[in-house]
């Protein structure tokens, strides 16, 4: 379905984004205005005139070349390629450990082999900071996005962002595969903790707000980072049944994750198109195409979404990166796939492991005339405009500033990601005034899974891809409070806390706390159809009920799930999405030390069978709405 240029493109556009004029036609400087937030990204055209006039083929390819730095045969191949940036995707990790010296070590050796290249073009380091720079080990972890969506608070977003990016430039990273302005439609959805919410207008706000924390006023302030706004677009509208099959895990497999968005032109624009113009607006570097397609067309193919709508009307000036691997699951084989994405608008591919191959399939296609020149140079471009405005211009330091270490993981940082985790918990039911808890009770029972567990508490993304706890991988550990200790923290002295996950021993307390939830996982490996609690959770809430004493239930998820039967056991039930390290927020809302505020970034379905549940649908009947939540 071809995109119209037609006024009635660009009117709701226009309306469901008032901040960025559609610009039709090609987004050159000189002929259109610029949105102003992009204006920063064209202040060294003439330098990059220069330095292109100076580059080979080889050089130019290289620039728009991104290998996982796993994948490379020898550091030697980043000057020998003339290669412009590396990632660290997830479990890309330092060959010794995940600690932060080590992190550190490994990529500063990557920006010194840079230096070691002809033209000494600085390198980017992407990595996936999106909640702390949760790779390394040490690091703050910060509530995840839909936590902070639940916060409706731009400025605690904005800095989160700000801290993540200091803490990831601590490691010599400067570029991180965030904020996600995914709008997640289906709670089913494996990646929908990865959003702020269902509605645009939360993920327009906060995204934006992302946008500003990770980029600060100037690119070149050597305490930000570059944003990357993703999945470009509408990877949270696919429809059930069309995402990825993962043969690894058939049970597990993708059922909605990079599946097909079937929607008409101005829903997908008015839904899920609207909060990259804000991110746009914001003057975000870099945009990440999506896996999904739209109508059955790839998004990472489109030269409609990426060129047309992105470029030209939407007047972005920075550079799209692919995800990972994802031009190669466009139709036909690998030579067809470089040349469409490249042709479509793709101006830098996270290859991730043959780079090699991808480097001699776009050199042969330019050498036949199948990809023009032009569009390698408007790639290149987009790339040293990026790096010119982080000042990152041929023989600049890139190296991670020491003096940083000494804030990575600070208590400074850690304060600020408790204060999010209070102002994400979302209070769906509080009966007989059973919060606040008195802090000088006799016993408290803490019991279910969640209560003395980080990988419940931080979810995937956190130090290993799919979270701390994998199958056949020893348990990644990281400095943080559980919701044990915080309420073990909080209570008075002669209050005695006792503890099983089972819920055994919860008779005679005189307040019982169970946390339940999901285990971590990560994109389609979390797609689910049954949004139901596991059974050991249900077991546990039955047993601590049988005390027959106040009960509070305390949800580790990534979305909302279906638990109408246990909010009927529970006198109290917080939503507590996944909070990261600093599980003594938790405390400071059960005790009464922070007022509940967090509303509802999705709204609760009553059942699976009502999956999706969206303001707006023909009949909007969930358990709770968006926008829910009580206080005391
Ligand atoms: C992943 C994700 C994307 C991430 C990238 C690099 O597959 O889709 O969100 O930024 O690869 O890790």
């Amino acid at each position: 379905m071809r995109i119209s240029r037609s006024a009635a493109f660009v009117i709701p556009l226009l309306l469901a984004s008032p901040v960025i004029p559609g610009v039709a036609g090609p987004a050159s400087p000189e002929r259109h205005p610029v949105p102003a937030g992009q204006r920063a990204l064209l202040a060294h055209e003439k330098e990059i005139d220069a330095l292109i006039a100076r580059m080979t083929l080889d050089e130019k390819i290289g620039q728009m070349t991104q290998p996982d730095q796993q994948y490379l045969a020898s550091p030697r191949d980043i000057a020998a390629y003339h290669l412009g940036s590396l990632l660290s995707g997830g479990d890309s990790d330092p060959k010794r450990s995940n600690s932060f010296a080590d992190w550190r070590e490994m990529i500063d050796g990557y920006h010194a082999e840079a230096q070691k290249s002809r033209l000494q073009i600085p390198l980017l380091y992407g990595v996936d900071a999106v909640h702390g720079h949760n790779n390394v080990v040490g690091a703050v972890v910060f509530p995840q996005q839909i936590g902070l969506g639940a916060t409706r608070d731009a400025g605690l977003v904005e800095e989160v962002a700000r801290i993540t990016a200091k803490e990831v430039r601590a490691t010599g990273a400067n570029w991180t595969f965030a904020p996600c302005v995914t709008v997640p439609r289906d709670e089913r959805w494996g990646r929908s903790y990865e959003g702020f919410g269902e509605d645009t207008t939360l993920v327009r706000e906060l995204g934006a707000a992302a946008v500003r924390g990770f980029q600060g006023p100037a690119l070149s302030d050597p305490l930000r980072v570059a944003a990357c706004a993703k999945h470009y677009v509408g990877d949270g509208g696919t429809v059930w049944g069309t995402g990825r099959r993962d043969d690894k895990h058939p049970t597990k497999g993708g059922r909605l994750d990079q599946g097909d968005v079937q929607l008409e032109e101005a829903a997908l624009r008015r839904i899920h198109l609207a909060p990259y113009a804000d991110a746009i607006a914001a003057g975000v570097a870099t945009i990440m195409p999506s896996y999904s397609s739209w109508n059955g067309v790839k998004c990472s193919g489109s030269r409609q979404l990426l060129t047309e709508i992105l470029k030209n009307d939407l007047g972005f000036q920075g550079f799209l990166i692919s995800d990972y691997a994802a031009i190669d699951q466009l139709p036909g084989d690998y030579r067809s796939d470089v040349k469409q994405s490249i042709g479509a608008g793709m101006d830098m591919v996270m290859v991730p492991e043959k780079y090699q191959e991808f480097i001699a399939t776009l050199k042969g296609l330019i050498e036949a005339g199948e990809v023009d020149k032009a569009r390698i140079d408007d790639a290149v471009r987009r790339i040293l405009r990026v790096k010119f405005a982080m000042g990152l211009a041929p023989g600049a330091r890139a190296a991670s500033d020491a003096a940083l270490a000494a804030s990575f993981g600070s208590a400074e940082h850690r304060a600020v990601a408790r204060r999010a985790v209070r102002q994400s918990l979302v209070l769906l039911k509080n009966e007989k005034r059973t919060l606040p808890l008195a802090k000088d009770l006799k016993r408290i029972h803490v019991a279910g899974r969640g209560a003395d567990d980080m990988p419940m508490q931080a979810g995937g993304w956190t130090v290993y891809w799919q979270g701390l706890r994998v199958a056949g991988k020893p348990e990644a550990r990281i400095p943080g409070t559980s919701i044990l200790a915080g309420i073990q923290a909080a209570v008075s002295k002669s209050t005695t806390v006792t503890h099983s996950k089972d819920g055994a021993g919860a008779e005679g307390a005189d307040a019982v706390v169970v946390v339940v939830g999901e285990e971590p996982y990560a994109e389609f490996e979390g797609d689910r159809s049954d949004l139901s609690l596991g059974q050991a959770d249900k077991d546990a809430i039955a047993a601590a009920r049988k005390a027959g004493k106040p009960l509070v239930v305390v949800l580790l998820s990534g979305r909302p799930m279906v638990v109408t039967d246990e909010l009927g056991l529970a006198d109290a039930f917080v939503a507590a999405w996944l909070p990261g390290t600093e599980g003594a927020g938790v405390a400071d809302v059960l005790f009464g030390d922070h007022k509940p505020s967090g509303k509802l970034p999705m709204s609760w379905p009553r059942s699976n069978a009502q999956i999706p549940v969206n303001v707006g649908d023909a009949t909007y009947d969930p358990l709770y709405k968006y926008g829910y939540g009580l206080t005391y």
